[in-house]
């Protein structure tokens, strides 16, 4: 083509804009000092990378523009412990050392074990621990543990915690990120032919495992397997063996890593205590008054989330082998708001179970507080539920509980859920209080 002047000219390519762009791209993401992790995707993160900083260092500045953080002080400390940051003095933190080391932002460790409604991600568990300054020889509640996320990055983070819930799948999948990592090294290496027979005898109901951890592992691949079937048909080329097999390669792939991350960082990891109980009544656990220094938690908002019922295969494998003898209809009625008799009609029964589980939620930030050493801080991740598309207001009024039982508000983030299509999951808020 030639211009206005009878020169000939030549648009760029696309590929040599690219390159062009890019050498200053290079320049423009830092490599040196105190850097953003590259995980940061919302205004949310800035405020828990600040409110981190606030916990582990007594002075410091975000610099959004650049990507990065001004620190004085002691910056080791910090390097081990901070989640939002890819670098601290130029070096890879702990956190991104972790996520680096199994490929993925937040399903480190054990934390994959067995999918579970309403999770927790641990990141937001790490920044809310270093958000209160807890260190070896504090002690953590969750008092609504589930599978165990507070419990498990506690103990990563070489911290005492407690995780008391209702739900007995979720504490067997919570004990089980606590035992794993002390599982011999010889007792977890099953080769797929024995993997095989494994799947044979839990086809049988005749399991054959001596060491119970495995044991308790095995059982719940297995029901995470066949879930997987029941509900799509994309397994169905590598077979229910198949599934079975890469899901066990995937948790002893997760073990050895953990190890080794333990170990690359001289972490003492320390193993939480999990019971079965109900937050309502958090004396019946023996829990003494006064004796957390923090809790953080996240209470059930969702009236049409089944937190039960996805575990119907697991229920019906353990009670016929008699591993253990629980009816899900009566675990489901200890949850939050469902205490109500069922007597009157479907309209009246569901305006009883709102009212019923807001008594509940004001009772259990009550309990929650009972325990709580004065001084001590709580953190509530909530959401406001949505019952036949009407919000409900389950983050202020979980708020007006905390400040009515004397709590003081120290701040509320609210962390958006991503890619959200449903109008009744934008999501949620973490609100942060002192006693
Ligand atoms: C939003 S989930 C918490 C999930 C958890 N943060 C995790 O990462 O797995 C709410 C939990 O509250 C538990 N729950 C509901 N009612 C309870 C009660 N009355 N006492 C104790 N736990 C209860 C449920 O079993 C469920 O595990």
């Amino acid at each position: 083509m030639q211009d206005l002047f009878g020169n000939n000219q030549r648009y760029l390519t696309l590929e040599e804009i690219i390159a062009e762009y890019g050498k200053e791209a290079i320049d423009f993401i830092p490599k040196e000092g105190n850097v953003f992790g590259f995980w940061m995707q919302t205004l949310a993160d800035i405020q828990f990378l600040d409110l981190e900083l606030s916990g582990l260092t007594k002075s410091y500045s975000i610099d959004t523009l650049n990507y990065k953080v001004n620190l004085n002080g002691d910056n080791e400390f910090v390097r081990n412990r901070i989640a939002h940051l890819d670098l601290v003095n130029s070096k890879p933190t702990l956190y991104s050392y972790l996520i680096d080391l199994f490929e993925d932002t937040n399903a480190y460790a054990f934390h994959n074990l067995y999918p579970y409604k309403g999770k927790f991600y641990p990141r937001l568990v790490r920044t809310l621990i270093n958000t209160f300054n807890l260190k070896e020889g504090n002690l953590i509640l969750d008092p609504y543990n589930g599978c165990g996320t507070t419990t498990h990055e506690a103990s990563l983070m070489g911290i005492e915690s407690v995780g008391i819930d209702i739900n007995p799948i979720g504490n067997i999948i919570s004990d089980l990120k606590n035992e794993l990592i002390f599982i011999d090294e010889k007792v977890f290496d099953v080769n797929t032919s024995v993997l095989i027979r494994v799947f044979g005898q839990l086809e049988n109901k005749k399991l054959n495992v001596k060491n119970d951890v495995l044991k308790k592992l095995f059982y719940l691949l297995y029901f995470d397997t066949k879930d997987a079937f029941v509900r799509t048909s994309r397994y169905n080329r590598k077979g229910l063996e198949g599934l079975f097999i890469e899901k066990f390669n995937y948790i002893k792939d997760c073990y050895y890593k953990t190890k080794k991350f333990l170990n690359d960082w001289n972490i003492n990891y320390k193993k939480a205590i999990i019971k079965e109980g109900n937050v309502l009544d958090l004396k019946s656990v023996s829990l003494k008054e006064e004796s957390f220094d923090a809790i953080i938690t996240s209470p059930p908002y969702y009236f049409s989330l089944d937190y039960v019922g996805k575990d119907n295969i697991a229920y019906d494998y353990l009670n016929e082998i008699g591993f253990f003898n629980y009816n899900m209809e009566d675990v489901k009625n200890e949850y939050l708001g469902m205490k109500v008799k069922s007597n009157v009609n479907a309209k009246r029964l569901i305006e009883k179970k709102v009212v019923t589980y807001f008594e509940d939620l004001e009772k259990s930030v009550n309990e929650m507080v009972k325990v709580l050493k004065t001084g001590g801080k709580i953190a509530i991740a909530i959401g406001d539920s949505t019952l036949d598309g009407n919000k409900l207001p389950t983050t202020k009024k979980t708020h007006d509980f905390c400040i009515k039982n004397g709590l003081k508000h120290i701040r509320s983030v609210f962390n958006p859920l991503l890619g959200a299509r449903n109008r009744a999951i934008r999501g949620e808020s973490i609100l942060i209080y002192s006693k």
